[in-house]
């Protein structure tokens, strides 16, 4: 994860995500986008993850999901989901789309995935 320094100011793309140190290692929110839309931030064993909060085979909520190794599992029919790279570990194909997580003077901000 990347750590800016002060020198280097966030784009306006970045989404404000908080204090780093309200979010500890076990710990999760959601931050919500400009635009409504709701993304589920995560602090494993110290490092930030950020990931759309919708899953990719029914669009539910994956805030309630167990995370166990880097593995998060959707509550709704347990689909499996690497916190890395948004994949699923069962079929590859199913992608969440993952934000890219910075620290800067201790504040997270989260970099959306780009669309084309
Ligand atoms: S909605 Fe997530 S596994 Fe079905």
């Amino acid at each position: 994860m990347p750590v800016l320094s002060t020198a280097t100011l966030p784009d306006t793309a970045l989404i404000a995500a908080g204090e780093a140190r309200d979010l500890p290692p076990g710990g999760r929110k959601l931050v919500f986008a400009p635009g409504g839309e709701s993304i589920l931030l995560l602090n494993v064993e110290g490092e930030f993850y950020a990931l759309e909060n919708s899953c990719p085979h029914a669009g539910a909520s994956m805030a309630s999901g167990s995370c166990e190794a880097h593995v998060l599992r959707c509550p709704a029919h347990g689909l499996q989901f690497n916190i890395k790279n948004g994949q699923c570990t069962a079929s590859p194909g199913l992608l969440i789309p993952m934000y890219e997580t910075l620290i800067l003077d201790g504040k997270l901000w989260l970099r959306p995935p780009f669309k084309a």
